[in-house]
């Protein structure tokens, strides 16, 4: 098929989360022609799903600081986070939760009406700082806003276009993008500068907090583009999302973190705790060692699933602390004030990405990333819990930025120029079967023999399709990520945060460095 439409801009954002809708704004306040385009509705993305809050020091509690915060997120990210990127990321985080308050996003305050925003805390926190909006709706809220100050700003939206590739010059500069139009009609949109902010990469897996759209569609596109990716290995798994059954599928609903924060524990099925004597900071350790924890527990006893019990707080606490939780909780026939909640583990974040500054440009020209699609070196091995809404804030506004830096220092015409091109063909493999060996031999525990039992049917699966449908650039967006996801793994001889090796238990200074990954010319990561 050949690409039969066109349209132009300065800036097309690939993505309508926290870190798209958030650049695009300030794209516009800059000046620049920006074009939004995402696969799905607006707000189909991982945000509206976030629950626990954006991590941030607003100045207004003495016990807490910046520092710490940028402290906590270290220890979090087991030596590798980058500690310059880290303190830009997080120092710009109050001015970041300002603009979004200016933007029209309502968090809830201590008392009603009152000036203090609430705080609450969750894994690896080591003072109450996350704050929240709804209880434990914090994404809804933060995305109702981003949406309405879009379409109330007039952006230029293309929902329900997926994009394919990006078009390039032969020099490699990234001069826009090609796209499926919500008929599949292939077209090119002309920029000489693309934006990622396609977020995760869940659906790898069986069980994922993840809505269906999070397919890792930003690594394969920045991958083929010839940019590099790192810290692919580190998919941090959530302690806690509601177990609802056997044989767990698709998105299952989260049980906030927050929930801990406000003193629930986590039990087995005989009712000894899951992490008294584990650490430290017991039920809010970093989320690593929790998800661990509950995996070899659950190994232990031959459980698929373990128990949050949250007794200690009354029915309406908890009613007006999390609604939403406990509306996912009651589908099931919960009720978390009388009895504990069923709970396990499953894919929710990926801390590695498309190598990126904190200024959100990536290693080719033209071609800028942010929010959970980047690797910016704020998460390391392991992300602090609400550290994500706050990257997509602060480095969705900065990439604009940057966009408009570079853009006025020029742009070579032939920048400006792109021609229609096919859509290529390149390796799809069937996506349960990639989700099935993925979740067995790459999730939490992993070793070298289950990783090339993934590549070896990731290699009998894959077969060469040209990507002319939103579920074929899926896929194959999910097959690429794999690859490059296994590569890293198997690299990794050593157990570090979200990467756990049962072959090579111990956490090594030999690795204390980040992985990065690119294609060969033959398009193998
Ligand atoms: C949660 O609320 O537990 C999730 C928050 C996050 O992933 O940062």
């Amino acid at each position: 098929t050949s690409p039969c439409w066109e349209a132009r801009a300065d800036l097309v954002v690939v993505g309508t989360g926290v870190a798209g809708l958030t650049a695009a704004l300030r794209a516009r306040e800059l000046g620049l022609n920006v074009l939004v385009v995402t696969k799905d509705a607006a707000d189909g993305g991982n945000t509206r799903w976030a629950q626990g809050g954006v991590a941030v020091v607003l100045g207004d509690i003495e016990a807490d600081s910046v520092a710490r915060h940028v402290d906590d997120t270290l220890v979090a990210g087991v030596g590798l986070c980058d500690p310059v990127a880290t303190s830009r990321i997080i120092g710009a985080g109050p001015a970041a939760v300002r603009r979004l308050q200016a933007l029209g996003a309502e968090f809830d305050r201590d008392v009603p009406d009152g000036d203090r925003l609430a705080r609450t805390r969750e894994g690896g926190h080591t003072a109450f700082r996350v704050v929240h909006a709804g209880g434990d709706a914090t994404g809804a809220e933060v995305e109702r806003a981003l949406v309405t100050a879009s379409r109330d700003g007039r952006v230029p939206m293309l929902e329900h276009h997926t994009a394919v590739d990006t078009l390039r010059t032969p020099a490699g500069e990234v001069t826009g993008l090609l796209v499926l139009d919500a008929n599949g009609v292939p077209g090119i949109l002309v920029a000489p500068a693309v934006l990622l902010a396609t977020g995760g990469l869940g659906q790898l897996y069986q069980a994922t907090s993840n809505p269906s759209v999070a397919t890792a569609d930003g690594i394969a596109l920045a991958l083929r583009s010839g940019a590099p990716v790192a810290d692919l290995e580190f998919v941090q798994f959530h302690p806690t999302v509601l177990y609802t059954g056997s044989g767990a599928r698709g998105r299952c609903p989260l049980v906030t973190e927050a929930v801990r924060g406000e003193g629930a524990v986590l039990v087995d099925a005989r009712g000894d705790r899951v992490m008294a004597g584990v650490h430290p900071q017991e039920d809010l350790a970093p989320r690593d060692v929790v998800s661990a924890a509950i995996t070899r527990r659950m190994a232990a006893l031959g459980d698929d699933h373990v128990y949050l019990d949250t007794t200690h707080l009354t029915a309406a606490e908890f009613r007006r602390r999390f609604p939403t939780v406990l509306a996912a909780c009651l589908t099931v026939g919960v009720d978390p004030s009388v009895a504990p909640i069923p709970v396990a583990p499953a894919a929710h974040f990926s801390c590695g990405g498309v190598v990126t500054t904190v200024d959100g440009r990536t290693a080719v020209a033209g071609l800028y990333a942010a929010g959970e699609v980047a690797r910016t070196g704020l998460h390391g091995a392991n992300r602090l819990a609400s550290n994500s809404l706050l990257e997509g804030l602060v480095v969705g506004t900065r990439a604009a930025e940057s966009v408009a830096a570079d853009l006025a220092l020029g742009v070579p015409s032939e920048r400006r120029l792109a021609a229609c091109q096919p859509v290529p063909t390149v390796p799809v493999a069937d996506r349960d079967t990639l989700q099935r060996v993925m979740s067995r031999y790459a999730a939490i525990g992993r070793d070298a023999e289950g990783l090339a039992v993934v590549g070896s049917v990731l290699d009998v699966s894959a077969v060469d399709r040209p990507l002319s449908t939103r579920e074929l650039v899926e896929d194959a967006a999910l097959t690429l990520t794999a690859r490059a996801l296994i590569a890293a793994a198997a690299a990794r001889e050593e157990s570090r945060g979200c990467h756990v090796r049962d072959d090579f238990p111990a956490t090594t200074t030999e690795w204390a460095r980040s992985l990065t990954v690119r294609l060969t010319p033959s398009g193998q990561p």
